[in-house]
């Protein structure tokens, strides 16, 4: 009889981390696919700010207002002082733009709901993408068309290496490019 539980016990042993294992991996490999793959996601922002509006109608130019792009590896979002170059005069008696004004008078400001949003593992880089030309569009498609912002492709593995591997500068596929 205490030889049985014993036999049990020790099959336990074996099982049990196992299966934890396996639970660990599956949960992982579940939200390591859930992150990138935010395709269509177009969250509600504090006020309605229109692409197609600004970028499409106005034409102004998707650097005036994320400046950093070609200087570092982020964008950026532009502050408050950017839109209201315009917008101190502009519909300045919008409620939207009000409520702008009302923010920086108290100094504080927006908090933009984040669209697109790469898991930590992974590396990426503005700067060095538009230094060899590659369009704004070929990864957030046609913003300028947008009334709301939202994410238009899957940024997946394969996205990025497809392109490393086959565009013209030869760009890098080993691991370490984009994970370290
Ligand atoms: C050009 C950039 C790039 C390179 C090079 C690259 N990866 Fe990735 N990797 C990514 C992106 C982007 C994801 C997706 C992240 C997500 O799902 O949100 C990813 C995801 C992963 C994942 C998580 C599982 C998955 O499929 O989502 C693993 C594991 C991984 N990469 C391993 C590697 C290995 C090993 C190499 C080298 C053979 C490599 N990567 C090269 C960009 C890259
Ligand atoms: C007048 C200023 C302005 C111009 C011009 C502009 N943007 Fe934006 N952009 C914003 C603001 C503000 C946000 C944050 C609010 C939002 O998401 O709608 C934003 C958000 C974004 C996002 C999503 C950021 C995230 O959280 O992932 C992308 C991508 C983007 N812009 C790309 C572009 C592109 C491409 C162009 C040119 C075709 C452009 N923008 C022109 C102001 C601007
Ligand atoms: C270069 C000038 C310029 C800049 C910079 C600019 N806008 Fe505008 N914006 C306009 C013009 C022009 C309109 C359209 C006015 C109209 O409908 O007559 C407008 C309209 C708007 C509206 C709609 C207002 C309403 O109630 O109808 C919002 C909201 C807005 N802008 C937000 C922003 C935000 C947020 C920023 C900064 C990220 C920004 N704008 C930057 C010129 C600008
Ligand atoms: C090669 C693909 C690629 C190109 C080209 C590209 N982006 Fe992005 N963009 C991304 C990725 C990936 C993210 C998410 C980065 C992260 O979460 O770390 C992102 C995020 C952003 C954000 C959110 C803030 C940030 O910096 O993380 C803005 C705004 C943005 N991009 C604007 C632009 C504009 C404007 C251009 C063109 C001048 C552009 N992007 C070109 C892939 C690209
Ligand atoms: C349309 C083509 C294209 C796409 C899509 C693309 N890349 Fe790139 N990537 C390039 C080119 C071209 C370079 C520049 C190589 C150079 O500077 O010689 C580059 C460079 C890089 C670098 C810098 C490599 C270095 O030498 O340090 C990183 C990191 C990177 N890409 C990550 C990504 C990630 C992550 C994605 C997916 C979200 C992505 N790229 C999507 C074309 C692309």
């Amino acid at each position: 009889m205490s030889e049985m539980i014993k036999i049990k016990s020790s099959r336990w042993k074996t099982i049990i981390p196992v299966g934890l294992v396996l639970f660990f991996i599956l949960f992982g490999v579940y939200t390591l696919r859930s992150v990138g793959d935010n395709e269509g996601y177009s969250p509600t922002q504090p006020i309605p700010f229109s692409h197609k509006l600004h970028a499409g109608d106005l034409k102004i130019d998707c650097q005036y207002c994320h400046s950093a792009v070609s200087k570092s590896r982020i964008a950026t979002v532009p502050s408050m002082n950017v839109c209201m170059n315009c917008h101190s005069v502009v519909k300045a008696d919008s409620p939207h733009i009000q409520k702008m004004k009302d923010l920086i008078a108290k100094g504080d400001s927006f908090e933009w709901v984040r669209v697109h949003d790469m898991p930590d593992f992974v590396f990426f880089n503005h700067k060095r993408h538009i230094a060899k030309g590659v369009t704004c569009e070929t990864c957030h498609g046609e913003v300028r068309t947008m009334e709301k912002i939202r994410q238009e492709k899957k940024f997946n593995m394969g996205f990025c290496v497809n392109c490393h591997r086959t565009n013209k500068d030869k760009a890098p596929i080993t691991c370490n490019t984009c994970h370290n």
